[in-house]
């Protein structure tokens, strides 16, 4: 059972078109819910770019099934975060996008890259914020004994894990869950979220500029 809120998510034509620039590390489940609420019409946007510091991991093959352009920019070439946040910047800023996402993005970001997108980055965590933040956390949450947990999408900030909280959804654990049969689950609402989580923050966006 899933309980997600806000339950009412802004209808596509009350959203602004956004221009998305999405960061992964992973098997890229979250992107490709992303591109698929703007492929469906749920989410008044376009992916114009993916990013990965990964060169091998999941997000790349699905962004060549999905046709969103790949580009890897590997944290392992770079002598500092904020030379790999400077790479960053200089490649979303000429594609002009209005807010970056980082899906499931492995890496701490500087003050930097925070500073350059403020109000403009949105994050997908595993678990209800501010609990168990940073890594681990599904894990974390079932060694801790809890019996709801869930998934949080905010705005990023300096602080890890700790900007402005959009959207929230929580996850029922089981008595007999482990993190591989609780993990689907919360990657589920995610999935759901993470678009609400985007539409709205765009909307903040815009009314900020009026
Ligand atoms: C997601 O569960 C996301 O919440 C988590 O990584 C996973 C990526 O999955 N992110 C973090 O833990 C960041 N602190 P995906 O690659 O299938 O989207």
């Amino acid at each position: 059972m899933a309980l997600i809120a806000p339950s009412v998510p802004i209808p596509a034509e009350h959203q602004t078109s956004l221009r998305l620039g999405v960061l992964a590390s992973g098997s890229g489940s979250n992107f490709e819910a992303v591109v698929a609420a703007c492929r469906r019409g749920d989410l008044r946007a376009e992916v114009v770019s993916l990013v990965v510091n990964n060169p091998d991991c999941g997000a790349t093959v699905r962004a060549g099934r999905l046709g969103v352009p790949c580009t890897v920019i590997n944290h392992r070439h770079f002598v500092s975060r904020e030379a790999l946040d400077e790479a960053l910047i200089a490649h979303f800023t000429p594609l002009a996008v209005d807010l970056l996402v980082m899906a499931g993005w492995m890496r701490i970001v500087s003050p930097l890259l925070c500073r350059s997108f403020r109000d403009r980055m949105v994050n997908i965590h595993p678990a209800l914020l501010p609990a168990f933040r940073g890594t681990r956390a599904i894990e974390r949450a079932l060694a801790a004994g809890v019996t709801i947990t869930g998934c949080t999408a905010h705005l990023v900030e300096e602080v890890v894990d700790g900007g402005r909280i959009l959207c929230q959804a929580a996850v029922v654990v089981q008595p007999d869950d482990t993190p591989a049969s609780l993990a689907p689950r919360i990657h589920a609402v995610e999935h759901r979220i993470l678009p609400s989580a985007i539409a709205l923050a765009g909307q903040l966006l815009t009314r900020a500029e009026a």
